[in-house]
């Protein structure tokens, strides 16, 4: 049984590897969407009440050890404005504050001073080399804080690191909490068996990062509409000139044969029909939305360009944000990751406002509603629009691993058999 809500860990000290990487504003050093922190809070509440000592690891940023000095990542990484966020959540009898070090004497100490009902912070694990480069050493550095470790770090799972799958290999007693288990119901069995039709809006910048998670959806989904940068790879494999719009070469190829596979399919890729552009790509200027239908080379000859050259396409235009919301409102299960335009700046955010306004609509009406990715869970946030989405995943690329079928090592290695004695083995 891998349940640790029917385990008792009373006295135990159990390391629980968070996944606390949120934004924070550089200026006023505040965590500035704290969803990823509310998500773990009640696996930490759930440990304090059976009286563990409850131990609290996590990545935060991507510092370089090799390159930056332990001030300079203190400076830029730490964990300090997630310690404040916790303190304010659980108060100071039950959290205990911020380690300045999450091995060594300093980690040691501090988690011996932790009574039973109490929970503690260490600082950020990637200061140390061996955490993202795996190394044996620091993961049993990191084991020996612990009586038992629990992985509720969805965010994760897709990593192979010291703190997420080394450490498994030194604990005897190793679980996934409760926050992946829910990740791993929402996401996996509603998008693998959904309430149909499927819809999916997907947008980013890069086809690079994106191109398997779009196929692999193509397979599962009615309905695949595609915003964002990428899109335009996508329109250009089509023959749609774009402009100065940076497209990726590289991927027109295999772009066609994905679109041919989705016609083969019967799955509607939908792409954008119209475009808002911009001659700068971090301030709105000489705006101007345009129709890219029909989507041929006709459409796109030297004097008639769909984006003239020194223009950015920026965002989707009115008539793709209608077309993407009728499609999508018919649909029973939504999935939406990534954002349809350069939403950072305010001007070319209206697309993907829109979906966030067609998610709150459709969950409203009853769909089941899923939002992936920082970028989009952040858009639905701002907008005031998360209240009624059905779930919103904690995972980034995890999330986007997950659904592609890719191996998810932090999960494997939790149910690895001899990682632990009584880690389960199904
Ligand atoms: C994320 O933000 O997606 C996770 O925290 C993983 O971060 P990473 O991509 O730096 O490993």
């Amino acid at each position: 049984d891998l349940d640790i809500r029917s385990k008792n860990f009373s006295g135990k000290r159990v390391l629980l590897r968070v996944d606390f990487n949120v934004p924070v504003d550089e200026a006023t050093g505040a965590v500035t969407d704290s969803s990823r922190v509310k998500a773990v809070l009640p696996t930490i509440q759930l440990l304090l009440n059976q009286n563990a000592r409850v131990i609290l690891v996590s990545h935060f940023g991507r510092p370089e050890p090799k390159k930056q000095s332990r001030q300079q990542m203190q400076a830029m990484y730490s964990l300090r404005p997630v310690a404040a966020l916790l303190e304010a959540e659980l108060g100071s009898c039950a959290f205990r504050g911020l380690a300045d070090d999450c091995i060594g004497s300093e980690a040691a100490a501090a988690v011996a001073q932790l009574q039973p009902g109490q929970a503690l912070l260490l600082e950020n694990t990637r200061f140390h080399e061996g955490d993202a480069g795996s190394s044996p050493d620091f993961a049993r550095d990191l084991a020996a804080l612990c009586d038992v470790f629990v992985n509720d770090a969805f965010g994760v799972v897709h990593r192979d690191q010291g703190s997420v799958t080394g450490i498994t290999w030194f604990v005897p007693s190793c679980y996934p909490g409760p926050l992946i288990r829910r990740e791993l119901t929402e996401l996996a069995d509603r998008l693998y068996d959904p309430v149909r039709p499927l819809g999916v809006a997907l947008g980013g910048a890069k086809v690079a990062d994106k191109i398997g998670v779009i196929a692999a959806l193509v397979e599962l989904a009615d309905v695949v509409a595609v915003g964002g940068r990428m899109a335009f790879t996508l329109l250009a494999a089509k023959g749609v000139s774009v402009g100065s719009t940076q497209i990726e070469e590289g991927w027109l190829e295999p772009c066609r044969r994905m679109m041919t596979r989705a016609a083969e399919r019967g799955t509607r890729l939908l792409l954008p029909s119209d475009v808002l552009w911009s001659s700068s790509l971090s301030r709105p200027e000489c705006l101007d939305t345009r129709g890219v239908a029909p989507l041929t080379l006709d459409c796109c000859t030297p004097d008639r360009p769909c984006i003239p050259a020194g223009r950015y396409g920026v965002d989707i235009g009115p008539e793709t944000m209608a077309t993407f919301r009728q499609e999508l409102l018919c649909c029973r299960t939504i999935f939406w990751n990534g954002p349809m335009g350069k939403f950072e700046v305010p001007e070319f955010a209206a697309g993907t406002v829109a979906i966030a306004g067609t998610l709150d609509e459709a969950s409203k009406r009853g769909a089941v509603t899923i939002i992936g990715g920082g970028d989009s869970v952040a858009a639905v946030t701002a907008a005031g629009l998360a209240e009624h989405i059905s779930h919103i995943s904690t995972g980034g690329g995890a999330t986007l691993e997950l659904i592609e079928g890719k191996g998810m090592p932090g999960l494997r290695a939790l149910l690895r058999p001899g990682s632990g004695g009584d880690v389960g083995r199904g």
